[in-house]
């Protein structure tokens, strides 16, 4: 269960903020786990720089679609904000009981690449999506997997 010192809707590392905007509940029924969507604005400002959404809990086509997605506006990438908001998000997945984040990115997407590297995310390897996966029906046909490990001890 989520801790009471952690505030989950607003994160900071001093340098980047996310801000909480929409919390998607659990759906079975449609193989969905619960999702929260986050805006990234820099330190103090209201003004979205990019996104990062966090998938918590496990489920078999998460190894496909991963834990996170994040996405940082042309304007302000080259300053590792995407990999900032990862590691800020680690400690709510670890307050969630989750003891890893899965990343998974289009093996052509080196900039999503190299933030996995930098996260120090073990690289599982080139996966195909499967066909019934609803990331197949968008096209996509092979994703990159990182296995990022939270560090359960502090
Ligand atoms: C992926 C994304 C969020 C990264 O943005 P960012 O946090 O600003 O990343 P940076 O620009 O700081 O780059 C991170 C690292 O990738 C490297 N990199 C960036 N573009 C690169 C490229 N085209 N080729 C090789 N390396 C690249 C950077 O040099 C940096 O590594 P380094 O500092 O060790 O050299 C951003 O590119 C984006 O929004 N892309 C579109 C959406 C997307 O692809 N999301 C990922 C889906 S999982």
């Amino acid at each position: 269960m989520p801790t009471e010192t952690l505030n989950e809707d607003h994160l900071t590392d001093g340098v980047i903020d996310l801000h909480v905007q929409m919390k998607d509940p659990a759906d079975p029924a449609r193989g969905r786990v619960p999702q929260y969507h986050y805006k990234i604005t820099l330190h103090g400002s209201e003004e979205e720089i990019g996104t990062i959404r966090l998938r918590i809990g496990e489920h078999p086509a998460l190894l496909t679609a991963g834990h996170v997605g994040y996405f940082v506006a042309e304007g302000s990438r080259g300053r590792h904000f995407a990999e900032r908001a990862c590691r800020l998000l680690g400690p709510v997945a670890l307050d969630h009981g989750m003891t890893r984040i899965i990343v998974t990115c289009d093996p052509e997407n080196a900039a999503s690449r190299r933030t996995c590297e930098r996260l120090g995310a073990h690289f599982a390897g080139i996966f195909e999506v499967p066909t019934d996966h609803e990331m197949y029906a968008k096209g996509a046909r092979a994703v990159c997997r990182y296995d990022w490990a939270l560090n359960t001890e502090s």
